[in-house]
């Protein structure tokens, strides 16, 4: 299957996104050119290290490119303060220059705290993110968004810092456990439900194939990628466009931060429960018809996923707590809430002026329906 190249056109930091299977195989020919120098660090997590790390380092070893390599705990945890000192100095240990490459080889944690850390290491090194997880390869790769969490909440430091390179191996996907997978699907819907009709069309007709189907899920990550990066090229720093891509997210944010950002509820699986929560407010408030929320609940639950506050496992906060921890987003603009609300689907837009009133029902209902 040939490879499809996605540009990100912005000046001097403009890149490619390149899509298909066995690019991990190709690294070493893929990044050389970048190259100053046939020497890399890569930062990735023990998962991935022991799934995927020797065929990087071959691929990379195959154009005579040495690699170093420093493997951090997989998990949300590792995208902190302790774990950017840990790969900052180690890069510094390593004699990481300026005009050198750090590749960032995991999921969304792995290519935040590299991304940050390239970004801060001798005030910014070039980067090439090579995305394993659905998730990552949709949504945080690209876009230069790079950051770590505090005890304050999620992504609150970090930089604006776009990769030298995305290379995006649809096949490693294929190793994903069935749960990831879903829940980096989450973050597919959003891009039919923000702003492509006819892609959400495709996938209630194609999704429940991409599993098992290489061109079917190449094509998912293709037009996801290509609509991130059309609002990215718009909207680099998020002034305007660019808060689309948080649909679903205010919701998201609230529910992660009520269950311990623990596997009770994944990000993506939040962005699902979001997404549906987002079309029913906005049904509530007379902007779209009650089909657009319909076909969004019955498209995730034939995928398997979570729908529902009930199919989150464990007890949450009652609907002024859930609403008191959506105030906490850094997404607040001067205390106003901001959800990203629909006209129906592939039309959405982002509002600063919901009740508080409309939101705390709509919780209050949500939260008394009856476990499934
Ligand atoms: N993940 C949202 C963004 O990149 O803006």
């Amino acid at each position: 299957m040939a490879v499809d190249v996605v540009p990100v056109a912005l000046g001097a930091r403009s890149y490619e996104v390149r899509i298909g299977p066995g690019l991990i195989g190709r690294a070493g020919a893929e990044i050389l050119p970048l190259l100053r120098r046939r020497r890399v660090a890569i930062v990735t997590d023990e998962s991935v290290a022991g799934l995927h790390l020797s065929a990087l380092v071959a691929a990379l070893a195959a154009e005579g490119i040495a690699a170093t390599s420093l493997s951090v705990p997989a998990g949300e945890a590792t995208k902190g303060w302790p774990q950017l000192s840990r790969v900052v100095e180690w890069l510094l240990e390593e004699k990481i220059e300026r005009r050198d490459i750090v590749i960032a080889f995991g999921g969304g944690v792995v290519g935040d705290l590299v991304g940050f850390a390239a970004a801060i290491l001798r005030r910014g090194v070039r980067f090439v993110q090579i995305p394993t997880t659905l998730l990552a390869q949709v949504d945080s790769s690209v876009g230069g968004k790079t950051g770590i969490n505090t005890a304050q909440g999620k992504n609150l430091v970090g930089a604006f810092h776009q990769p030298a390179l995305v290379l995006a191996d649809t096949m490693v996907l294929e190793s994903l456990p069935a749960r990831d997978f879903l829940a980096g699907y989450g973050e597919v819907v959003k891009y039919g439900l923000l702003g492509d009709a006819a892609f959400f069309d495709w996938l209630e007709a194609n999704a429940p194939d991409l599993a098992r189907d290489a061109a079917k899920r190449q094509h998912a990550v293709r037009r996801s990628v290509e609509m991130k990066a059309g609002i990215v090229e718009r909207d680099e720093t998020e002034e305007g466009e660019r808060a689309l891509l948080n649909l679903g997210h205010t919701f998201c944010h609230a529910l992660e931060k009520a269950t311990g950002y623990s596997d009770r509820l994944l990000h993506g699986e939040g962005v699902a429960i979001g997404c549906a929560l987002a079309f029913e407010l906005s049904q509530r408030l007379g902007l779209c018809a009650q089909e657009a929320p319909s076909r969004v609940r019955a498209h995730l639950r034939a995928m398997g996923m979570k729908v529902d506050l009930s199919d989150i496992p464990g007890d949450l906060p009652g609907a002024e707590g859930l609403l008191d921890l959506m105030g906490q987003d850094k997404k607040v603009v001067d205390g106003q809430l901001r959800f990203v609300l629909a006209r129906g689907i592939g039309q959405a837009f982002v509002a600063t002026d919901v009740p508080r009133g409309a939101v705390l029902t709509l919780l209050q209902d949500a939260l008394a329906a009856p476990r499934g």
